[in-house]
């Protein structure tokens, strides 16, 4: 029986700012103002950065090292993508019909049980989820401990229908992040046993699911398409770096520790680490 404290983080925002390296800010910028429904909160020079539900920056695009840059095309770690959250289906709707028109490419539409969610490409490759969470009440039963996804189809065309313009008002926060990793025992042996997540969900060798408490997941990693593979180069668009922001400082210095204890280097300051992840995405523990 989960706790009532616990249950009060369920839907907690914990990821925090998604940092892209882009090769044509304005287009980038352009998807995810008109299409995701974040709102541009800070420019400094090659730096944008966009905020949603609330202050604090979602997606910062930084086009200091991949301007003009062409996608990687080659199998890389890095970004699966970036779960842009909404709070119900009208919201859900609305942001996914304003983001096919402005998308690289539409990928799919998934019920997992615990929520419904549609995929694109944003305009430089970069994966995309939008999505809505089921209420807790509402999940489907698992064994103790871990949480009961599943992958079945979406009937978008009725998603569709209840997208309202009251829907368009209303900006996301990131519910999780997806990662590609080159080894999937390794990711969640990094997550799992130095960073402090719990193990929510393994879908057999490829796939793997944590969070921070009970939520279905706050990070993913799968090696569909990248095990053994390396990062993509620092000059070429992608993922630079993301944040996680947990619920107390106590949790951070845990982190801290049990990276040193793996033997990996770790950065303070103040209340937040920063540390490079078993793929070398750089990745920031902040307190929220
Ligand atoms: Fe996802």
């Amino acid at each position: 029986m989960a706790s009532a404290d616990e249950l009060s983080h369920l839907f907690d925002s914990v990821v925090g700012t998604v940092e892209l390296r882009v090769a044509d800010s304005g287009l980038q910028r352009n998807f995810y103002e008109e299409g995701v429904g974040l709102a541009a909160s800070a420019e400094n020079g090659p730096v944008t950065e966009l905020a949603g539900a609330d202050e604090h920056p979602l997606i910062r695009l930084d086009s200091s090292a991949a301007a003009d840059a062409e996608p990687v095309h080659v199998p890389h770690t890095g970004l699966f993508h970036t779960a842009f959250r909404y709070p119900d289906r009208a919201s859900l709707a609305a942001a996914v019909a304003r983001s096919a028109p402005l998308a690289r490419e539409f990928q799919g539409a998934s019920d997992h049980g615990v929520s419904e969610a549609i995929y694109f490409a944003d305009p430089e490759g970069n994966g995309i989820e939008l999505y809505r969470d089921r209420p807790y009440s509402e999940w489907p039963d698992a064994e103790p401990g871990k949480v009961g996804m599943f992958t079945a189809p979406l009937d978008l065309p009725a998603l569709l229908e209840e997208a309202t313009s009251e829907g368009d008002e209303v900006a996301p926060d990131i519910g999780h992040i997806h990662l590609m990793t080159s080894d999937v025992a390794r990711a969640l042996a990094f997550w799992r046993d130095a960073v402090g997540l719990a193990e929510r969900q393994r879908f057999g060798p490829s796939a793997v699911f944590l969070a921070e408490g009970l939520y279905h997941h706050h990070l993913g990693a799968n090696s569909w398409h990248s095990a053994g593979a390396g990062p993509a180069p620092v000059d070429r668009p992608g993922l630079q770096a993301f944040e996680l922001r947990l619920r107390s400082g106590e949790a951070v210095n845990a982190a801290g520790e049990g990276l040193e204890g793996a033997g990996i280097p770790v950065e303070r300051d103040g209340n937040s680490i920063a540390f490079a992840d078993v793929d070398s995405n750089r990745v920031v523990l902040s307190v929220r």
